[in-house]
């Protein structure tokens, strides 16, 4: 049970200039089971859409509901890839990645298999018994999203994690990342910067705009999977795909069009703390 529901979810913002209404009311339906990427400028309020599902952070009104309960912390149904991920600097690899599953009591020789499999699965082999700092940051990264996948949440939060990653490398995560989340079901809520990544990834793609926060619209790209009779299929023919063009060319226009038609006039509204 693994839905995730934001209803008419606001967030304010005290800050020294006083409140700032940083979301309009965001509502928004994530069903069990659906690979969602979230797009939008900076400061639109992605990642506190995302740290609200985590549990880390908590509307100013309406609710955040995931399975059938109102997220009120964190949870183990949850694993979250930050973009800063924060490694433990004195564990290996191996020991970084089986962290999570230590601490539910599993011991290194049962986890022993499973964090073999995804050392592979994130081409880490060979930098097993290598320390944070010896690792390149897309190598670090890989770490951290392995440490995550091996909990097998019924709910995957990942805000920017390919962003440090070659290229080559990030090809080879996305298709990774839809093979083990499809495989078991298991529901993806995504940022990203990249348009073609969202589009690429995403079962659906939620187009924000800023100041405030809103959705701007939410686009079906499930279709073109279903249409072309495929799960993963190799990212550059995806990007032929005439399907795939016309989705991409659509989120860009609606990325731009929210920025052109919104006046750059700031809502921070200056409301006397006082008052
Ligand atoms: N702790 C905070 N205090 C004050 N303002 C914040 C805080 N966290 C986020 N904001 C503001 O809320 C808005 C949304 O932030 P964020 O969710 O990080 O956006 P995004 O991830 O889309 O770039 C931004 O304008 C940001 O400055
Ligand atoms: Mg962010």
């Amino acid at each position: 049970m693994s839905e995730v529901r934001f209803e008419n979810v606001t967030r304010r913002f005290d800050t020294k200039n006083g409140h700032y209404e940083s979301l309009q009311p965001i509502t928004l339906r994530i069903p069990e089971g659906d690979f969602v990427a979230i797009v939008g400028p900076s400061g639109c309020g992605k990642t506190t859409l995302l740290r609200m599902a985590a549990g880390l952070d908590f509307p100013t009104t309406g609710g955040v509901i995931v399975g059938n309960k109102e997220v009120s912390g964190p949870g183990a149904d949850r694993a979250v890839v930050f973009q800063q991920f924060a490694l433990l600097p004195w564990k290996t690899v191996n020991e970084n990645i089986a962290f999570g599953l230590k601490c539910r009591g599993v011991s290194a020789a049962k986890s022993a298999d499973q964090v073999a499999h995804y050392v592979s699965l994130m081409r880490l082999s060979g930098h097993e018994q290598s320390y944070p700092h010896q690792l390149s940051g897309g190598m670090q990264q890989r770490v951290a999203i392995a440490r995550s996948l091996i909990l097998d949440p019924q709910l995957l939060l990942m805000d920017e994690p390919f962003g440090a990653l070659d290229a080559q490398t990030r090809i080879e995560m996305q298709e990774e990342l839809i093979r083990v989340t499809a495989e078991r079901r298991r529901t993806v809520l995504f940022i990203t910067h990249s348009v073609e990544e969202a589009v690429y990834l995403a079962d659906r793609v939620v187009v924000m705009a800023g100041r405030p926060g809103r959705i701007r619209e939410v686009i079906e790209v499930q279709s073109v999977r279903k249409d072309e009779g495929w799960d993963v299929k190799p990212v550059e023919d995806v990007m032929e795909l005439e399907s795939f063009v016309h989705l991409r060319t659509q989120v860009w226009r609606l990325l731009r069009d929210s920025g052109a038609a919104q006046p750059q006039a700031d809502n921070r509204r200056k409301l006397s703390i006082a008052s």
